[in-house]
């Protein structure tokens, strides 16, 4: 049991919790009723406080736009070599979130540090440990490549005879001599990642590298970024697509409306809002009729159908007995799938349990 004092963004009033770690907590305020929830970290997280390898800390952070509070009081830490997800809708704040880390925007409040670092008084320090890939890289369109990187080299300082390998190794060396104005979308994306890699960054910080890419593309940086994890980086993402970054990542936070609502591992997320496979069934004849013998069934926790695919809900031992009952009562199974419980349902329970 974990026990936690939490203030109430409303009247501020200090609750104490209790819980066990991964758990996730609703809470009504006693003093003024408002709703809202609280995920105790998972096992793993608390020890990496206690072990103190983070490449990323952020502690407190809020950003307030015109009244807005586009972050509010976000905190989560990322380990040393993980891929970390940073997840959220548009708009939930996490590029904000990402400018006031790397100190591109003044924060209201919070202490933020990248590989120990504190950013308000040794960010060149952080800095040169770290390859950003802001929201929407745009490079000179009248560029080839080379000439782009050779641009970033002279920036950060760095030996030239990298800029060729790097191209390879980002797969664009076919397109060396192209002006960066006649690229995909893909293609400048990857220039960007090659971009975040001059200079051997040991943290990569990219906001939402496979946005609005097909899917091609998107196969291509996720390689890249599990080729840098490979190396040794720690990678943080951004995304609001999450089946983007479902097998990808080692951990995610999930940020809505400025606020963090969930920081654990992915199937600890699953595992502590109780979302579980689904079993899609096509029976011959169904047509659109859950059979009563499946209602009936105990362990069955939903069911629909839909023309002859019949969706059930239920734990991994029920689905052997919901098989057998059918062909018991004569139907004709023609196909079983087994769906796993997607990131995308545990966000969409989250987002919602938020609001
Ligand atoms: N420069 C700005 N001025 C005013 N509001 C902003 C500015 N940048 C972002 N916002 C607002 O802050 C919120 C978070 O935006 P953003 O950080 O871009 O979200 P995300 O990256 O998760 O899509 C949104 O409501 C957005 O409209
Ligand atoms: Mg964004």
């Amino acid at each position: 049991m974990v026990s936690k004092t939490i203030m109430c963004p409303n009247c501020k009033n200090q609750i104490t919790i209790e819980g066990s770690p991964g758990e996730r907590k609703i809470i009504t305020c006693p003093k003024c009723n408002t709703r809202g929830g609280f995920s105790f970290p998972g096992e793993g997280a608390i020890s990496k406080v206690v072990s103190g390898s983070s490449a990323i800390e952020i502690h407190g952070l809020t950003k307030t736009y015109n009244g807005l509070k586009a972050v509010d009081n976000l905190s989560f830490n990322v380990r040393k070599g993980e891929i970390f997800g940073f997840l959220g809708p548009n708009g939930a704040g996490k590029t904000t979130a990402i400018k006031a880390l790397l100190g591109l925007i003044h924060a209201d409040t919070g202490v933020m540090k990248i590989d120990g670092h504190n950013m308000r008084d040794e960010s060149i320090e952080a800095k040169k440990k770290l390859g950003y890939l802001p929201e929407r890289a745009n490079f000179y369109k009248n560029l080839t490549p080379v000439q782009t990187l050779d641009f970033f080299c002279e920036l950060k300082g760095e030996n030239k005879s990298v800029i060729l390998p790097l191209l390879k190794e980002v797969g664009l060396e076919d397109a060396i001599n192209k002006k960066v104005g006649n690229f995909s979308k893909g293609m400048v994306q990857l220039l960007g990642v090659a971009q975040t890699m001059i200079g051997k960054p040991s943290i990569y910080i990219l906001d939402e590298p496979m946005g609005g890419l097909d899917a091609r593309w998107v196969k291509s940086i996720r390689e890249k970024i599990k080729m840098l994890n490979k190396q040794g980086a720690t990678v943080i993402l951004s995304s609001h697509i999450l089946s983007e970054v479902q097998n990808l990542c080692d951990r995610v936070a999930i940020i809505n409306k400025g606020k963090l609502i969930a920081e654990d591992t992915v199937s600890n997320l699953n595992k502590y809002l109780n979302i579980k496979p689904r079993l899609e069934i096509t029976v011959k004849g169904l047509d659109g009729k859950v059979p009563s013998i499946i209602n009936e069934l105990k362990g069955v926790e939903a069911a629909n159908a839909k023309g002859n695919t019949l969706l059930i809900t239920c734990e991994s031992p029920i689905r052997v007995k919901v098989i057998s009952a059918l062909e018991d009562a004569g139907f004709v199974i023609e196909n079983i799938i087994t769906i796993e419980p997607s990131l995308e349902d545990a966000f969409v329970k989250l987002v919602e349990g938020d609001t």
